[in-house]
C-alpha cells in the first residue's frame, strides 16, 4: 500500500515538499510537518489549534459528537460503572483491572496516602490566608525534595511507583491546604475509608469527633474525581509533558501541572463559576449579564459555558448534571439562591441563538462547582480537587511519554523582533 502524503508547494519557489500523513486508530489524520524544517520552515499555530503534539493512546476525544474515551471506554460507562481508582488503573495500565489487581492497587494506593512528616512544617511557611492552589502548587513541588536521589525516571517500576505516589498522597495535600486556610489541625488519612471517603474526612473532620461520610456525596466525590480523571492534551497535560520532556523530576512536572490548571480558562474556571455566580446576585440581574457575555466590547464571558475541542455537549457535564440531581436531593438545597441562578443561567444559554450558534454549552466546570458548593467546599478549593482527579491522567501522560523515549520539546516561533543592531553605550543614548 502506498503511504498517504500532502504535498506542499511555496509561491515562488519550484519547492514541493512531500508530508507523510499519519493515521490513528480513530479521529482526523494529522500530516507529519517535520521535513518542513529541513526545507527552512516552521509552522504557526498559536494555540496549538491544528497541532498534534505527541502520539498517545490513553484518551481520545470527538469534541463534535461529544465523546471522551479513555483507553476506549466511554466517560460516562465508566462513570456509571467503576470508581475512580480503578479508572486510575485503567489509565496508568491500559486494561480494566481484574477483582484482584484491583484489590492490590486500591491497597498499594491506601498505604501510600501519609506524607512525610515534615511537609506539616513546610506549610507552616504558608501565610493561611494564601490561595490553596498557591500551597498546593508548592507542597507538591516540594515532594520532589522527598523523592528524587533514589529516583529512576528510566525504570518503569519506578515511574509507577511515583504514579502511585501522587495518587495517594494528592487527597492528604489538598486537605492540608484546607485545614491550614481555616486553622484546624490536620488530618491523617484513615486506611479503612476508601479514597473519597478518605478525602471527605480529611477535609470536614476533626481529632475531637468522628465524622461519618455521607455515602452520597463520598459517591458524588469520587465521580468528581473519575471526571476529571484525564483530558487528552489539555493546557495542564502538555505542560506536564514539557516539563517531563527534558527528563525533570515528576513531581516536580506535576507542580507544573498545577499551575498550568489554576489559570480561569482551564481549571480555574469552576471557582470562576461561582464567583460570577455571586456576582450576579440575583435572577433579576441574569439578562443583564448574558447581554455581557454576548457583547464583544465586554471582557466578560459566562464561566463555564464553552469549550476549545467540544462543540456538542460535554459528556461529562451530562453525568455531572445527573450527579447534581442526585446530591440536591440528598442535601435538600434546591432552593439555595446560588444554585437557583445557575439553573436559570443554564436554561436561557441553553437557548439562546448566541449561545447555540456558538455551540457554547455547559461544560463540566459549570456543574462541577455547583455541586462543591452543595456539599460546603469552599469555592477557592474547587481547582485543588479538579487537580487531584487530573493527576492520575498527568502522571499517565508522563510514564506514556517517558516510555516512548521522546526527545526534548522545543517549539519555534515566528520572530517580530529587531533583527542584529549596534549596542549604544548607555551615555550616548
Ligand atoms: N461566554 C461568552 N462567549 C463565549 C464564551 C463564553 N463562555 N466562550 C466562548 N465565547 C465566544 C467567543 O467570544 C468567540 O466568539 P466570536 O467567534 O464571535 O469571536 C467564540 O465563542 C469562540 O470562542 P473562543 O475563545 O475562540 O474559543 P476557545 O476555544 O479559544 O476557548 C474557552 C474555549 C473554554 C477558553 C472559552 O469558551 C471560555 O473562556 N469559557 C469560559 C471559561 C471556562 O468555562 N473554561 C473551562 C473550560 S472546561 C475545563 C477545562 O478543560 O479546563
Amino acid at each position: 500500500m502506498t503511504e498517504k502524503k500532502a504535498q506542499l508547494t511555496i509561491e515562488g519557489t519550484d519547492l514541493a515538499i512531500d508530508l507523510p500523513i499519519r493515521s490513528g486508530t480513530v479521529g482526523p489524520d494529522v500530516i507529519d510537518v517535520g521535513a518542513l524544517t529541513k526545507n527552512g520552515f516552521f509552522t504557526y499555530d498559536p494555540g496549538f489549534v491544528s497541532t498534534a503534539a505527541c502520539e498517545s493512546s490513553i484518551t481520545y476525544i470527538d469534541g463534535g459528537k461529544g465523546v471522551l474515551l479513555h483507553r476506549g471506554f466511554p466517560i460516562d460507562v465508566l462513570a456509571e460503572n467503576s470508581s475512580y481508582l480503578e479508572s486510575c488503573y485503567l489509565l496508568l495500565h491500559g486494561e480494566l483491572p481484574t477483582a484482584e489487581q484491583l484489590e492490590e492497587f486500591e491497597g498499594a494506593i491506601t498505604h501510600h496516602t501519609m506524607v512525610h512528616e515534615s511537609i506539616h512544617q513546610f506549610f507552616e511557611g504558608f501565610h493561611h490566608n494564601a490561595h490553596p492552589m498557591a500551597k498546593m502548587c508548592g507542597a507538591v513541588g516540594s515532594l520532589s525534595a522527598f523523592y528524587h536521589d533514589d529516583l529512576d525516571i528510566t525504570n518503569e517500576k519506578h515511574r509507577i511507583t511515583a504514579a502511585y505516589r501522587l495518587v495517594a498522597k494528592m487527597p492528604t495535600l489538598a486537605a492540608m491546604c484546607y485545614k491550614h486556610h481555616v486553622g484546624q489541625p490536620f488530618l491523617y488519612p484513615d486506611n479503612s475509608l476508601g479514597y473519597a471517603e478518605n478525602f471527605l474526612r480529611m477535609m470536614f473532620g476533626t481529632p475531637c469527633e468522628e465524622y461519618k461520610v455521607n455515602p452520597v456525596l463520598a459517591k458524588a466525590m469520587d465521580r468528581i474525581f473519575l471526571l476529571h480523571a484525564d483530558h487528552e492534551q489539555n493546557a495542564s497535560t502538555s505542560t506536564v509533558r514539557l516539563a517531563g520532556s527534558s527528563g525533570a523530576n515528576p513531581y516536580a512536572c506535576i507542580a507544573a501541572g498545577i499551575a498550568t490548571l489554576w489559570g480561569p480558562a482551564h481549571g480555574g474556571a469552576n471557582e470562576a463559576v461561582l464567583q460570577m455566580l455571586e456576582e450576579i446576585g440575583d435572577e433579576s440581574n441574569i439578562d443583564a449579564y448574558i447581554a455581557k457575555a454576548k457583547d464583544k466590547n465586554d471582557p466578560f464571558r459566562l464561566m463555564g459555558f464553552g469549550h476549545r475541542v467540544y462543540k456538542n455537549f460535554d459528556p461529562r457535564a451530562k453525568v455531572m448534571k445527573q450527579t447534581c440531581g442526585e446530591v440536591f436531593a440528598e442535601l435538600g438545597v434546591e432552593n439555595d439562591p446560588l444554585l437557583r441562578i445557575a439553573k436559570r443561567l443554564e436554561q436561557i444559554a441553553l437557548e439562546d441563538p448566541y449561545f447555540v450558534e456558538k455551540k457554547l454549552y455547559p461544560n463540566v466546570d459549570f456543574y462541577s462547582g455547583i455541586i462543591m458548593k452543595a456539599i460546603g467546599i469552599p469555592t477557592e478549593m474547587f481547582t485543588v480537587i479538579f487537580a487531584v482527579g487530573r493527576t492520575v491522567g498527568w502522571i499517565a501522560h508522563w510514564h506514556e511519554m517517558i516510555s516512548q523515549g521522546t526527545r526534548i520539546g522545543r517549539p519555534r516561533q515566528l520572530y517580530t523582533g529587531y533583527d542584529a543592531r549596534e549596542y549604544v553605550p548607555v551615555e550616548k543614548r
